[in-house]
């Protein structure tokens, strides 16, 4: 099995169940001409992140990591009117490039950017009670998952859906010996998941366009 067939089986995905797009279109196309890296969910994976948020009926998303706002986009589609998405972005060059997507989606007042380092805006977030959030998707630095992780059940509520990009890495997941800074965060992530009774999880591996990775998928138990 080969990536051209993974590229080949996501594009006949997107031709039977994601119609064309003009506004997600421009956001992927606003992020590379901006000289983004191309690093955002697949359209089949960003649909996933939707169809996530309609099954749990989510009204207050967060997310970690917003780099064009791609994923952002998607989320926001699946909240009902009056709703709200917060994303936490570092960079100031892709909070300007997605703060300007989130204008030509017409999404500026569904969803809220905070510019700066997660770990500083998530205290901030549990001290102003933004939460409980229903949904939360982390996508940022890898090597902070655990700490993203620790703040999410902060911000949580028994059933809150959490969502982690890239936890599968090629398979070097499994490599004890790593060095790879991501690799250690997503294996200490992995670590205390053996152990936390605070959620329910799975790991589920992918393969598509962007390659051979995986999601994890929690809920937070009652
Ligand atoms: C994989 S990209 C996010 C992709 C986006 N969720 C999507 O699928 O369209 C990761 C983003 O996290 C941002 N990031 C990295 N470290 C961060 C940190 N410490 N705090 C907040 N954002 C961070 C990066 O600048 C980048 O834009």
């Amino acid at each position: 099995m080969t990536q051209e067939l993974w590229t080949a089986v996501d594009a006949y995905i997107k031709e039977k169940m994601i119609p064309a797009d003009a506004v997600l279109a421009a956001a992927q196309q606003n992020g590379i001409d901006a000289g983004l890296p191309p690093i955002a969910v697949s359209p089949v994976q960003g649909k996933m992140l939707h169809l996530l948020a309609r099954m749990c009926g989510a009204k207050n998303v967060l997310e970690i990591g917003t780099l064009a706002g791609y994923s952002t986009i998607w989320l926001a589609r699946a909240l009902p009117a009056g709703e709200r998405v917060i994303t936490l972005e570092l960079d100031r060059k892709h909070a300007e490039v997605s703060r300007k997507n989130f204008v030509m989606a017409g999404l500026a007042d569904v969803i809220e950017l905070r510019l700066g380092s997660a770990l500083d805006s998530l205290p901030k977030l549990v001290e102003e009670r933004r939460g409980p959030f229903d949904l939360i998707f982390i996508d940022a630095d890898k090597s902070n998952i655990p700490a993203y992780f620790d703040w999410s059940l902060k911000l949580s509520r028994p059933g809150t859906v959490i969502v982690v990009d890239n936890i599968i890495r090629d398979g070097k997941v499994i490599d004890t010996d790593s060095k790879d800074p991501n690799i250690q965060g997503v294996r200490r992530f992995n670590e205390r998941l053996a152990t936390e009774t605070r959620v329910s999880a799975t790991e589920i591996q992918t393969v598509g366009e962007k390659g051979y990775d995986g999601f994890a998928l929690l809920v937070v138990n009652g």
